[in-house]
């Protein structure tokens, strides 16, 4: 399988008034063509940061990023990003909103405007949508707003998708259901996914491969090597699933008990 995105030694700094916070120190990765990862970690250890430049919307201080084996600088009509609020504009529909994400891209590929049309409304239908495709973000609920978060990603037709916690603000029957979506539909449309979560069970449940951070590094690879698709009360009390999730729980556990230690420490 090819590399789609490599990350080399990666070093990046918030530079504050006085002094710089090193946030990302030596970050190594690789991900390959269709790979679903999740990012696991704590708050604060450099999730977003991360996802923030593989974006291009921070620019790091060492290193690089390699997107199909070419050097990346900014951001780019390869890499499509959901964030955990929504970030729809209000004064569009549903439809316009989705369209707006989509009109570049879609033009960029010489799509007539009623294939772009059609096209636009097959990711509204694809997230479940169309009953609400004239509805303003204020008419939806956060769930539909993500929904429609999600159909505007998918319309920028980008070969990798960015979610950074996308459904940390959700309830918890209405997650399940967007995770579900987005497993599919990363798969139907053959995405690379990098997908930024401190939910264990949300990890397991879409990810090939889970990257375990601690503040400022990658602490640990862990394989998910379980069959899609997977249905949480399935995998339950499953012995492999058991042994995913006990070595998920050690690795982040171990890892914000040391966070809260070091940060007592300096308090001392
Ligand atoms: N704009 C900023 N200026 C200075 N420091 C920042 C800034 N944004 C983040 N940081 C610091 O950088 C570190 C990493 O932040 P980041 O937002 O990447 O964490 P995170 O893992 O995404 O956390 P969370 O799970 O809470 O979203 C934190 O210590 C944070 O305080
Ligand atoms: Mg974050």
């Amino acid at each position: 399988m090819s590399k789609k995105i490599e990350i080399r030694d990666i070093c990046f700094d918030y530079i504050g008034k006085n002094k710089a916070f090193g946030a990302l120190e030596n970050i190594n990765l690789e991900v390959d063509e269709g790979e679903f990862i999740c990012i696991l970690g704590s708050s604060g250890c450099g999730k977003s940061t991360l996802l923030s430049i593989l974006n291009g919307l921070n620019k790091p201080k060492s290193g690089e990023i390699l997107i199909d084996g070419k050097k990346v600088v900014g951001s780019g009509a390869d890499r499509a990003v959901v964030f955990q609020n929504y970030s729809l504009f209000p004064f569009l529909t549903v439809k316009e909103n989705v369209m707006f994400g989509a009109k570049k891209s879609l033009k960029r590929k010489n799509f007539t405007k009623e294939e772009r049309i059609k096209r636009v409304n097959g990711y509204i239908e694809a997230v479940g949508l169309l009953d609400a495709i004239d509805k303003y973000p204020f008419e939806l609920s956060g769930g539909m707003q993500q929904r429609v978060a999600i159909a505007r990603a998918l319309a920028l037709e980008a070969d990798i998708l960015l979610l950074d916690e996308p459904f940390s603000a959700i309830d918890p029957k209405l997650r399940l259901e967007l995770q579900e979506l987005v497993s599919q539909l990363s798969k139907i449309h053959k995405k690379t996914v990098v997908f930024v979560t401190h939910d264990i069970d949300e990890a397991i449940l879409l990810a090939d491969r889970v990257i375990v951070m601690e503040p400022k590094h990658i602490k640990q690879a862990i394989n998910i090597d379980l069959p899609y698709p997977r249905i949480r009360e399935e995998l339950v009390g499953q012995a492999h699933y058991e042994e995913i999730h006990r070595k998920l729980i050690s690795s982040f556990y171990e890892n914000i008990e040391q966070n809260i230690y070091e940060e007592v420490k300096l308090w001392e």
